[in-house]
């Protein structure tokens, strides 16, 4: 049997508080806020709103890649602002190309408006209402985002002392409501690779695991975990080309899957949400494989060479990374995160501060900057923390 739920007359809307049939009271416009989406803790994203108000601030917050998209990209750009009149296809060519270079079939790539939006689709494919997914931490906070948003609820492990995430901790957070599990790989802000073995028992499970390799091109030997995929019904590799491949602007991620699962992330996404520039820069940038190759070797050096540099300090604990950043501690030489990004923030760098939730009150990021950024920073660090000892 159908009922009217509620009706409400234009005066009754304008008054602050009405009144709906007798089944509901309603005082605010935001009490018909689903409650999972109201509670849910918002992205923040001021320090890229800051960032773009501030371009003569270094961007040495969020692994954005310092150099720029390669000419042929920037030329297939322009060509394709011609066609802002029509709908942008729904991206077979590019899929082929994906698959092609990762060695699936097209049925098992699926694209989206950054790999942000897999991260969305897949929470929202898996979960439900009091499911929960389960995240090591610390991680890219987007996760818990999503899976809030998404009415799932986060169950948080996380890491030791040691800064390794502990695969038994992980495997006993999950219970018969885990619906999804993220793995990040190499992680960030830890820089380090979940071994294969790991993962392997993560993926015995049979629950759906989100491997997040969006910094594997910038691993010493990379090494996509993406062959699993044969052996894994469970497994999604999500993917960007907002890092090593340097469009972050143009928003292009992918992820490889069975075609069941890519299947049900092409319903669950949004018809069109990636645009033809997008869809066309990310084919150049694949095409035009020697630029990446040279680009992507320069940020590698320049990572290897500052991590050098940086345990030479006295003062500060650096991390080993695989990705285009580097996870410090300040915390030998008492100087808190805060004060640190203040301290840049003064000299017009912005770096990124990784205290909380997980990690020390020292603890910052620094994404791999120019050869004149990284030289700046570590004279500033230098001084910094000699400053205080
Ligand atoms: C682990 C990880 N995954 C995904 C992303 C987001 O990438 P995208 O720009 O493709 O949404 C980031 C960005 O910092 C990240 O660190």
């Amino acid at each position: 049997m159908s009922r009217l739920l509620f009706h409400i007359t234009r005066e009754q809307v304008n008054t602050r508080s009405y009144r709906i049939r007798e089944e509901l009271t309603v005082s605010s416009i935001e009490d018909f806020i689903v409650p999972w989406v109201k509670e849910a803790a918002p992205y923040s994203d001021v320090h890229i709103s800051y960032a773009w108000q501030n371009p003569s601030v270094a961007r040495l917050m969020s692994n954005e890649n310092f150099h720029r998209p390669s000419k042929s990209v920037i030329k297939t750009v322009k060509k394709t602002l011609r066609n802002g009149n029509l709908y942008p296809c729904a991206g077979m060519p590019l899929r082929q190309k994906i698959a092609e270079i990762e060695k699936v079939k097209p049925e098992q790539v699926f694209i989206g408006n950054g790999s942000s939006e897999i991260i969305d689709v897949l929470s929202r494919i898996f979960l439900r209402e009091k499911d929960n997914a389960v995240i090591p931490e610390p991680t890219f906070p987007m996760y818990a985002v999503r899976v809030q948003l998404a009415g799932g609820t986060v169950v948080g492990v996380p890491v030791g002392k040691n800064l390794l995430w502990d695969v038994e901790k992980i495997l006993s957070s999950i219970d018969s409501k885990t619906r999804l599990v993220f793995i990040t790989s190499p992680n960030n802000p830890l820089g380090s690779i979940f071994p294969e073995e790991d993962l392997r028992k993560v993926l015995d499970t049979g629950v759906p695991i989100m491997l997040d390799e969006a910094y594997v091109e910038l691993e010493d030997k990379p090494r996509s975990m993406s062959f699993l995929l044969k052996e894994y019904e469970n497994l999604i590799v999500n993917h960007t080309m907002s890092k090593a491949w340097g469009i972050a602007g143009f928003r292009l991620g992918y992820s490889l899957s069975s075609p069941v699962v890519t299947d049900y992330m092409f319903r669950m996404r949004i018809n069109f949400s990636i645009g033809t520039i997008n869809m066309e820069a990310a084919l150049a940038a694949l095409n035009d494989i020697d630029y990446f190759n040279r680009q992507n070797e320069d940020t590698k050096t320049e990572r290897n060479k500052l991590f050098t540099r940086l345990t030479s300090i006295e003062g500060l604990r650096a991390f080993p990374s695989e990705g285009n950043f580097i996870l410090l501690d300040l915390g030998p030489s008492n100087v808190k995160a805060d004060e640190a990004i203040e301290y840049f923030m003064k000299h017009d760098m912005q770096i990124r501060a990784m205290d909380k939730p997980t990690l020390g009150p020292g603890f910052i990021r620094y994404t791999i900057g120019t050869r004149k950024q990284n030289v700046k920073f570590i004279r500033l660090l230098e001084t910094l923390t000699s400053d205080r000892k």
